[in-house]
């Protein structure tokens, strides 16, 4: 089976890491069982494409390192532009990618352009005259914020119309998904790709040295007690609803005037924002260096391992971002999100998440009452760490694990046979393609 996945921008690496290592376990897996053959059945080919759409080493570079990806086999180099230039650019370059691999499985993770207009060219590909073309995987699918003037919203609605395999990260998702008419065999919840590489990389992050730089912690350089850590606030704002206008700018900024007063605000300001502070000539309210009480102290963006740590860290986390509402989750750390809704209701509901607006008084208040409570980090069900173990698993054990063909209409037949509990042995020995395995290998 080929698989292509596909990054574009900095929430999709930490979602598809976990992708790829689950695919090398499996390969490797196989590989020891049958060490002596010259084509290993069931092993899985995957490339990796990654659009461009974001290409700042902070952004996007600092990621591949932490996360361990490998180096993309593609680089569309797309860079930025208004939404209609880059979602042309990724899908006209993207095409001749897909022509030349025909991969089986397409993987698309999340709501950002690159995801959109990866699945779009793949839903229209045709292979060969019969219009063959491969099956469309969305991880992150069924997520609704229900307000269409957020560019993320229409990538998920359209995103998910097109595809055919729907991976769920929260049990709510089918509903939207249903309302929607996607019918439910195609969905399939299976926990969360990102709180997998969370929590594989959590240790590492503690280790991390970040907060001894900021001067946020009087321990040893190479570690961060929780008890020698100075109380802090972090906080990320890149929204163009929130940013791209002074006054909505700036009632966020005065919102968090009283937390400023309290503890230190670390801000690892995206290059959007960044530009929106000069633009917006709010500097006034912001301090450059060592974070501490008074003012935002505005740092570069950080890469992964160190912003899981200063997250893990802080005794609030003020956000815009869809992600951090469901890490800051996992974690127990209070968060506050600055807008009027979210896709990720399980975080409000069952976690350590307040939507507060994005006026002022909204945000005054919200931070305040967070700052009151304590949570625990029960994190929701099947944010285990196993998402994407489980994601490969169903990929394998579909029976019709193969590119579409429109005129058969197989879509609809994807998930049919396909049953998880008897795992990679019981589905070799019914491919009949296992044959004799090494008395070593752990399927025998
Ligand atoms: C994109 C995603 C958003 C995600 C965010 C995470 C869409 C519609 N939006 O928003 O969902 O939460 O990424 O960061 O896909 N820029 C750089 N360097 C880069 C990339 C961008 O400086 O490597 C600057 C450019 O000035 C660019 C601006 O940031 O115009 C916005 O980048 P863009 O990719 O359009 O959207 P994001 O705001 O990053």
């Amino acid at each position: 089976m080929k698989v292509l996945s596909v990054v574009g921008a900095r929430p999709n690496f930490m979602k598809v890491a976990p992708i790829i290592t689950a695919i090398r376990a499996h390969n490797a897996l196989l590989a020891r069982c049958f060490e002596s053959r010259k084509e290993i059945p069931e092993a899985v080919d995957h490339v990796l494409v990654h659009t461009g759409q974001h290409y700042d080493q902070a952004l996007s570079d600092s990621f591949f390192a932490d996360l361990g990806l490998p180096e993309p086999d593609y680089n569309l180099g797309v860079g930025s532009g208004s939404h209609a230039a880059q979602t042309a650019e990724i899908m006209r370059k993207f095409e001749e990618v897909l022509l030349r691999e025909r991969p089986d499985v397409l993987i698309v993770v999340g709501d950002v352009n690159s995801t959109l207009a990866c699945a779009l060219v793949a839903a229209k590909i045709s292979f060969d005259a019969s219009g063959r073309r491969p099956l469309i995987a969305h991880v992150e699918a069924g997520l609704r914020s229900f307000d269409r003037t957020m560019p993320e919203e229409v990538n998920r609605v359209l995103t998910d119309q097109v595809s055919d395999i729907l991976f769920t990260t929260e049990r709510g998702a089918l509903d939207n998904l249903t309302r929607e008419g996607v019918p439910a065999e195609k969905v399939r919840f299976v926990g969360n790709t990102m709180i997998d590489s969370l929590l594989a990389y959590r240790d590492k992050a503690n280790a991390s040295a970040i907060l001894h730089t900021l001067g946020l912690c009087s321990g040893a350089a190479n570690g961060n007690s929780g008890r020698s850590t100075a109380p802090y606030a972090l906080l990320t704002l890149h929204r163009p609803a929130n940013v791209d206008s002074r006054d909505a700018f700036l009632n966020i900024v005065e919102g968090l005037d009283e937390l400023c007063g309290q503890c230190a605000v670390v801000f690892p300001a995206h290059p959007r924002t960044r530009q929106r502070i000069a633009d917006f000539a709010l500097h006034g309210h912001f301090s450059a260096g060592p974070p501490r009480a008074g003012k935002i102290g505005i740092i570069e963006p950080l890469g992964y391992i160190d912003f899981l740590c200063l997250m893990s860290h802080a005794k609030l986390v003020v956000t815009d971002s869809g992600g951090i509402q469901e890490e800051t989750t996992c974690l127990g750390i209070p968060c506050v999100t600055v807008r009027e809704n979210t896709e990720r209701p399980i975080t409000v509901e069952n976690g350590t998440n307040m939507l507060a607006g994005v006026r002022k008084d909204g945000i005054r208040e919200a931070v305040r009452r967070q700052l009151e409570k304590t949570f625990s980090n029960e994190a929701p069900p099947k944010w285990d760490g196993g998402a994407a173990g489980r994601i490969v698993e169903i990929l394998l054990s579909a029976s019709h694990v193969r590119s579409v063909d429109r005129g058969a209409r197989r879509e609809s037949t994807v998930f049919e046979n396909v049953d998880l509990s008897k795992g990679a042995a019981a589905r070799l020995d019914r491919s009949g393609l296992a044959g004799p395995r090494d008395s070593t290998c752990p399927l025998s």
